[in-house]
């Protein structure tokens, strides 16, 4: 029989509310009592650790339907509780596209197995083919508040134009989110267009083929009044197109990746496809800029791009390989050690941001209070750890990570009240 209550003891409570020492108490799936010396019929040890909201990761790739051999809804979900998350948005990417309402239905179906919340978002244009708009209105009444085309972006100025007008029209508060790269500058770029592409020989993707489409869109959202959001933000230039356009009151929200915090186009001279991504990873100043960007707010979300791909693909040759990193395990290692921030701070880009710009805000991102559904997720904040290879519960491995040492440590994730991750190990 489940235990009736379930009491995380012992840690200290951050939320957008600030930080206190508290125990936290959960019964029927809601908070029911914060504060001291508390009792429960389970006990999770929470000493020396922050009890936060879940993570909330708005660029998940959870490949189902259609390429269940790199990953699947289950297992995605089981990569992002590990590492912390209690809600994931999934990308529409998959075989078939998700794109019309009985796709989307059929992951909505099978995420509510899952071991964390899964939010389907959809497609901007059928089949991601950048023609027609996909029936938006009816798929923001079945519940999905981003859309987008990711993996491409719309390429098309006056159809992303007709999308943002339609987005404005919806009953819905919904938000359009871009992959910013514009596919003529782009063409044939396995890798970043600079100093290593030029040594190794590889075609480069130009910083400009991210900067034209981020410009056009801020052109297209003024314009619009639509909410707009800029997925993987990869540039310096990028960075302050978004700076500038917040400065002008804009309504903007843009996120940032673990690897381009992290990860210089350097590392391509491996010629090892885990280090193919897209967008590429840039220079030095591009990874300095990125940084900044997230600890001043420009970029105020953090988000995985969470990509699987099967060994077998990535064991192409670094051209054709498909462009992709695992991130769910390693979102918040990697932020809490390259960033020069409080935890309150990544915890915001990491939860409670995300949260408002997917609209999950009711039971996603906190605040850590009495009646609040329980999604939580307890840290220890200052555990140092090093990736091993094949360190995942993903079905793929490619971990661009490997050997490096990250900060912090995802001890229990409690979803809807029930302990999915205890003393770092899933529960099922
Ligand atoms: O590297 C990437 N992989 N970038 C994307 O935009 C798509 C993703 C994927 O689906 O593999």
């Amino acid at each position: 029989m489940a235990d009736r209550s379930l009491v995380l003891t012992g840690g200290t409570v951050v939320d957008a509310t600030g930080s206190r020492p508290a125990d936290v108490v959960v019964v029927d799936g809601r908070i029911a009592a914060v504060g001291p010396d508390l009792d429960g019929d389970r006990v999770l040890d929470a000493g020396g650790c922050v009890v936060a909201p879940g993570l909330v990761d708005l660029h998940a790739h959870l490949r189902q339907p259609g390429k269940e051999e790199a990953e699947t809804i289950e297992t995605g979900s089981r990569c992002a509780v590990l590492g912390g998350f209690t809600a994931v948005v999934a990308m529409p990417n998959t075989t078939p596209t998700m794109d019309s309402v009985a796709v989307v239905r059929e992951v909505a179906a099978l995420g509510r197995t899952a071991l964390c919340a899964v939010h389907p978002s959809a497609a901007i244009t059928v089949d991601r083919a950048g023609d027609t708009l996909t029936p938006m209105a009816d798929l923001a009444d079945l519940g999905v508040r981003l859309f987008t085309d990711d993996g491409t972006g719309v390429q098309d100025g006056e159809l992303m134009r007709r999308a943002m007008e339609v987005a404005v029209g919806l009953p819905h508060d919904v938000v359009l989110a871009q992959h910013c790269e514009d596919a003529v500058l782009a063409a044939g770029g396995a890798m970043h267009e600079g100093e290593w592409s030029a040594r190794l020989g590889l075609t480069g993707q130009p910083h400009t083929a991210e900067e034209a489409m981020v410009a056009r869109d801020i052109a297209l959202a003024t314009h619009t009044g639509a909410r707009v959001h800029m997925q993987h933000m990869s540039t310096a230039g990028s960075v302050a197109l978004i700076a500038r356009a917040r400065a002008d009151g804009l309504a903007i929200s843009a996120e940032a990746t673990p690897h381009h915090m992290l990860l210089t186009h350097a590392e391509v001279a491996s010629l090892d496809p885990v280090f193919k991504v897209n967008p590429p990873l840039r220079t030095e100043e591009d990874v300095a800029a990125v940084r900044a960007g997230v600890v001043d707010a420009t970029l105020d979300v953090i988000a995985t791009d969470h990509a699987p791909h099967t060994p077998a693909a990535k064991a192409l040759p670094f051209p054709e390989a498909p462009p992709g990193m695992l991130g769910l395990e390693f979102a918040l290692g990697v932020a809490l050690a390259v960033l020069d921030l409080p935890l309150a701070e990544v915890l915001a880009r990491l939860s409670w941001r995300p949260a408002a710009v997917a609209g999950l805000t009711d039971t996603q991102g906190g605040p850590v209070a009495v009646g609040r559904p329980a999604n939580l997720c307890v840290i220890d904040p200052t555990a140092e750890w090093t990736v091993a290879a094949g360190a995942t519960a993903s079905l793929s491995r490619n971990i661009p990570y490997v050997g490096r040492t990250l900060r912090g440590r995802v001890r229990h994730t409690v979803v809807a009240g029930e302990p999915v991750v205890v003393d770092g190990s899933a529960q099922r």
